[in-house]
């Protein structure tokens, strides 16, 4: 019998609901039964096999992502989940999970420290452990069963005085699409059982 998955998302400036749609569009052609929601319009989990949340990193994952998990984690805790972040900075590290939990690094966006053994602050920051951490820990009873750091898009004409301030200065992101559609495509396949 086909799956039945919710891709659910969150976004700023519009990036992560196209990889949300993408995500569910190899999903769909794969044979599962798909709807792509953002977090505000959903309320009940039940009717699904596999729940897929993603959001961008601002400030940490967002928090309105990060409530969802937690607001819903007695329903996710009897299903399958996974986790997708967008981002602009990415350490190449943690790969072997984080707090038991599988991560997937997007190739293309993940860069090693320049040195292992000491991290800087901003390599620190951009862990996959800072950014999942606070997520696992404020929902303690989901156990994704896959999460995934992609490169996100970095629009500036799309940001507020103080998103744009915050970008410019804090991440020093430089505009661009990072979007690695091969590999959220291939992480996408890889959760259907
Ligand atoms: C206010 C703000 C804060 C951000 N903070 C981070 C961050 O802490 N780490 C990071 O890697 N990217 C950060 N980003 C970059 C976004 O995660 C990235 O651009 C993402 O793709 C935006 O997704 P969206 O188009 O769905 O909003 C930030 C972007 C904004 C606007």
């Amino acid at each position: 019998m086909a799956q039945n998955v919710l891709v659910v998302y969150g976004t700023s400036s519009g990036s992560t609901a196209e990889v949300a749609q993408t995500i569910a569009q190899e999903l769909q052609a794969a044979g599962a039964v798909v709807e792509t929601r953002p977090l505000a319009q959903v309320t009940d989990l039940a009717a699904y096999d596999l729940v897929i949340i993603g959001a961008p990193m601002i400030l940490g994952w967002q928090r309105s992502a990060t409530n969802f998990v937690a607001k819903h984690q007695q329903a996710l805790s009897g299903k399958r989940v996974a986790l997708f972040m967008t981002c602009y900075s990415l350490t190449k590290a943690d790969e072997g999970g984080v707090m038991g939990i599988p991560v997937v690094l997007d190739p293309a966006r993940a860069t090693a420290p320049k040195n292992p053994a000491h991290l800087s602050r901003t390599e620190k920051y951009a862990l996959p452990s800072a950014y999942l951490g606070p997520v696992l820990k404020k929902a303690p009873q989901v156990k994704p069963v896959s999460v995934a750091f992609f490169g996100g898009k970095v629009d500036y004409s799309k940001l507020n005085p103080l998103a744009w301030l915050f970008v410019k200065l804090a991440i020093r992101a430089k505009a661009g699409d990072f979007r690695n559609w091969e590999a959220i495509k291939a992480w996408a396949r890889g959760l259907l059982v």
